[in-house]
Formats: structure tokens, C-alpha cells, sequence
């Protein structure tokens, strides 16, 4: 059963009802709180939430799903509200659950190197837990100043250092969930081998909060990284990016290796609080990091980007000399996702093996150039394990809603091209509402069946995040 809209005139009772479940002035239905909480950075979708609620524990988690199953209502879960997929996007009178009040880390585990933190934990702030007890939290990404761990786990989400690290699933040793039946489940228990069948801590990463809620999290830690250094190098073309990543990859223990186009540096330099990389002007640029833990390793990265640029692979470069320079240039790259912002842009987030990722993208620079000749395209993305961000710019004077449908009709030719290299359609920002249409470019029916299937143990009723990752 899947359940809609909670009707208007019964919305006082229910939500006295709510407000009982957990302490007083924990549920809002102002219009400025529906707005802010109903959206995440996606621009498609009109918030229109009937409420928000902000638990404390995780009984009051339990009590909000029994009660929503009580009554049928849709619950939207709500971290930092920085998806790009709108898995967070409230539109049909939900009631969104915020964990912006579960935001406690619990517990440091030095031994294990673990450590148990509420959901609404912000990654910033568990990055610098890690590092204050001499550790480091690896899963990094431009927004890690205001999302949160629970939306991180919902998404699984990648970021700047996957190419070494992996993403936030290896970093899960254990997960306390609230399924859409109302149970609370203890997943793993924070073991590092346990062959016990199933392991359903896998299968709620990456669900979008479809099958249930997370309460708490067991995260990993590892240690901190000796001295990071960073390179940025100017490329004659994109091709000449792969056999530069290869050279760096046989020599370096690389931590990351992103790219970025003229298009996306203009823009930043636009800015005018980032400082130049380098006088020449290139199209493209690779953005590396290492660990210069000795000399000898920071004389092999120079005698690489040395013999890049007699190969013609790299025409100019930089490498970092202080953590002021380090920052500085990691900008460049970190700043593009809000810097672009502004343009309303539509965004892919495509990825095939790295094997592929030469071939992959002419095919796919070759549609876009066909198919969106007026509208300014700026590619980026961590081309270190295969992941592309497309962003197509709106025009100043062009409708939302006319670009919105614009792009819709050409993603159809570039998620063929996805799907006929057997790439994902979303690497890292989720389905949400924004792929969850082109799901079947990236999933055979029968999985999806077998998806399906899966929600509806958790979540009988259809109460959780109903119409993410696939439709009602
Ligand atoms: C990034 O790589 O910057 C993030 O995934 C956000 C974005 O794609 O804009
Ligand atoms: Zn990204």
C-alpha cells in the first residue's frame, strides 16, 4: 500500500498527536521551516511538507515511524540538506524528520579505531574529532560543513578521496536502524569480520532512507596522512589526462586525482578570492594529491609531472609547498560545485571503469556538443575512479522550467551511451527523485523487481521516502 498526501482536515489531531511524541516545540509547521526543510540543493522540486519533526533519541524515531504507520503518512528523513538528487525533497505534504537534534558523538574507540555517533553528526565535525585524537575521517567533499553522517550513509556518499579510500560505505563498521515497520535493528556490531549471512548494514547504505531510518552509526577511522601534497597540472586535451593519471598512479600512492575544465576555472577565478595555479592558460587540469611523507617521494612526483611535460601530456604545473598553498589549491577544485550554483545547473553524475573513461567521454562530449550548442557546459569530476560531473548552465534568461525539460530530452542519448558502456547514471548523488526515471539504464528490470521486493519487507506500508529511487 502506498500512502499520499495526509488529508488537510485531519492534520490538527494528527499533529497534536505528533507533538506528543517528542519534547515540546520539536515539531514546526511554519511556512519558512516547510520551505527549508521540505528541499535539498536541487532547484526542480516545490518543497510543500505538512510538517517537520526533530527527534531527540532513538525511541522517539520509533514512535514517529509506528505513528506515521498508524496513520499512513509519508516520512521524508533530513540530514544537512545538501543531496543533489532530492532524496530529501518533501513535495506531497510528508512529514520531513530532521536529525539535526541526534547530533552527539557518542563515543571515540581508540583501540578499534572507531568511533559511534548520533545521525545529524556534520562531517566537518567528525573529520575534526578525528584529527583532534591524532585520526583522520577520509570521506571528504565540498559540502562536509554542513552535511551530515545519516545523509551520508543514506547516499553513500564518494567525494575527493575515493580513488584511495573508497567510499563512505568502507568507512560503516556498524549501524542502528529503525526499519519502516517501526524495529529497531543493530547491524554488524561494529565488527570487522563477521560472516553471518546477510549483511543488511550494507544493503541501508545507499537506500535513501527508502527502507528505514539510521539512529546511530559506528564509524571507522584511520590513521592521520603524513604531510599532503598537491599538484595541479594544465593538460593540451582531455586525453592527455588518463596516461597522466597512469604515470602519477605506477609511481605515487595517489589519495586523489580530479579534473576540471577552462570553463569551470574561469568561473572560479571569477570569484576573485582563489589565487591563479599558474599564468598559462590550458583546457583542462588534473588535480593530484600524495603524501610527500620523505623527499625522496616529492622528488618522484617531480621527476613524473617532468616526465608528463616531454611526453606533451602537461604543459604547466605547480605543486603545493605549505597546508596555506595546499588549501589554496584544492579551492580550485572544491569551489565549483557551490561557484556554479548560481547558474541553476543540471547535473549528471555519470561513471564507468577507469578503462573506459577515454572512449565514454567523447562519445559522451560529442552528444552534448550536438545537442546543447547554446548553453555552456563545464565538466569536473574524479576522474581517478571514473566518476564525470556534466553540468549544463541555464541561461540567464531561460525559464527553469524550459531548461529543466531542455536537458530531460538529452540525458535520454546520454544515459544510452552510460548504459551501452555499463556506467551507473548516478555515481555518487543517489536516485531521489531527480534519476529515478532512468533507473533502467543502470539496473536490469529484474533487479529493480528484486529492489522492490526488498522496500517492501522494511517498509510494508510505503511510508518511507516514498517515490525515491523508484517510482510509486
Ligand atoms: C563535487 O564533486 O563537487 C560534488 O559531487 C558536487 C557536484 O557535483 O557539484
Ligand atoms: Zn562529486
Amino acid at each position: 500500500m502506498n500512502c499520499s498526501r495526509v488529508p488537510l482536515m485531519n492534520q490538527p489531531a494528527w499533529i497534536d498527536e505528533l507533538k506528543s511524541l517528542v519534547e515540546p516545540g520539536k515539531v514546526l509547521t511554519d511556512p519558512d521551516s516547510l520551505q527549508a526543510y521540505g528541499k535539498d540543493w536541487t532547484r526542480q522540486y516545490d518543497p510543500a511538507p505538512s510538517a517537520i519533526v526533530f527527534p531527540k533519541t532513538a525511541e522517539q524515531v520509533q514512535a514517529i515511524v509506528r505513528w506515521a504507520n498508524t496513520h499512513k503518512v509519508a516520512l521524508v528523513p533530513s540530514g544537512g540538506r545538501t543531496g543533489l538528487s532530492a532524496a530529501a525533497v518533501a513535495m506531497n505534504g510528508e512529514v520531513v524528520v530532521s536529525f539535526d537534534y541526534m547530533n552527539q558523538i557518542l563515543e571515540l574507540n581508540v583501540t578499534d579505531r572507531t568511533v559511534r555517533c548520533q545521525p545529524g553528526v556534520i562531517t566537518k565535525q567528525l573529520q575534526n574529532f578525528a584529527e583532534e585524537n591524532g585520526l583522520y575521517y577520509p570521506v571528504d567533499f565540498a559540502s562536509s560543513g554542513s552535511s551530515q553522517i545519516g545523509g551520508n550513509i543514506g547516499t553513500n556518499a564518494g567525494g575527493i578521496k575515493v580513488i584511495r579510500y573508497g567510499m563512505t560505505r568502507n568507512w560503516v563498521s556498524g549501524l542502528k536502524v529503525v526499519t519502516g515497520k517501526g524495529d529497531l535493528l543493530e547491524l554488524n556490531k561494529d565488527l570487522i569480520k563477521n560472516a553471518t549471512g546477510y549483511d543488511l548494514r550494507q544493503l541501508f547504505i545507499g537506500s535513501e532512507g527508502t527502507l528505514g531510518f539510521v539512529v546511530e552509526a559506528t564509524m571507522r577511522l584511520d590513521r592521520a596522512p603524513n604531510n599532503l601534497t598537491c599538484m595541479v597540472l594544465g593538460t593540451p586535451d582531455f586525453d592527455s589526462i588518463m596516461p597522466v593519471l597512469h604515470a602519477f598512479h605506477g609511481k605515487l600512492d595517489l589519495t586523489a586525482f580530479e579534473f576540471f575544465s577552462d570553463k569551470g576555472l574561469a568561473r572560479i577565478m571569477a570569484r576573485g578570492d582563489v589565487p591563479e595555479p599558474f599564468a598559462t592558460k590550458t583546457p583542462f587540469y588534473a588535480l593530484l594529491e600524495f603524501e610527500a611523507s620523505n623527499e625522496e617521494i616529492a622528488n618522484q612526483a617531480l621527476a613524473t609531472f617532468e616526465h608528463c611535460v616531454e611526453q606533451g601530456w602537461v604543459i604547466d604545473g605547480v605543486m603545493s609547498q605549505s597546508k596555506q598553498q595546499l588549501q589554496n589549491l584544492w579551492k580550485l577544485r572544491e569551489y565549483l560545485s557551490e561557484t556554479i550554483s548560481h547558474w541553476t545547473p543540471y547535473k549528471n553524475d555519470i561513471s564507468v571503469t577507469v578503462s573506459k573513461v577515454p572512449a565514454f567521454l567523447r562519445e559522451i562530449d560529442a552528444i552534448v556538443s550536438a545537442h546543447y550548442p547554446d548553453f555552456e557546459v563545464v565538466w569536473y569530476g574524479h576522474i581517478g575512479d571514473g566518476n564525470l560531473h556534466l553540468n549544463i548552465l541555464k541561461p540567464e534568461n531561460l525559464p527553469k522550467e524550459a531548461f529543466f525539460a531542455t536537458c530531460a530530452k538529452v540525458n535520454k542519448w546520454v544515459f544510452e551511451i552510460v548504459e551501452k558502456y555499463n556506467g551507473s547514471i548516478s555515481a555518487e548523488h543517489g536516485v531521489g527523485l531527480v534519476k529515478r526515471d532512468y533507473l533502467e539504464y543502470s539496473r536490469s528490470p529484474m533487479e529493480i523487481d528484486y529492489m522492490r521486493a526488498v522496500k517492501a519487507v522494511f517498509d510494508p506500508n510505503g511510508i518511507m521516502n516514498p517515490g525515491k529511487i523508484f517510482a510509486l
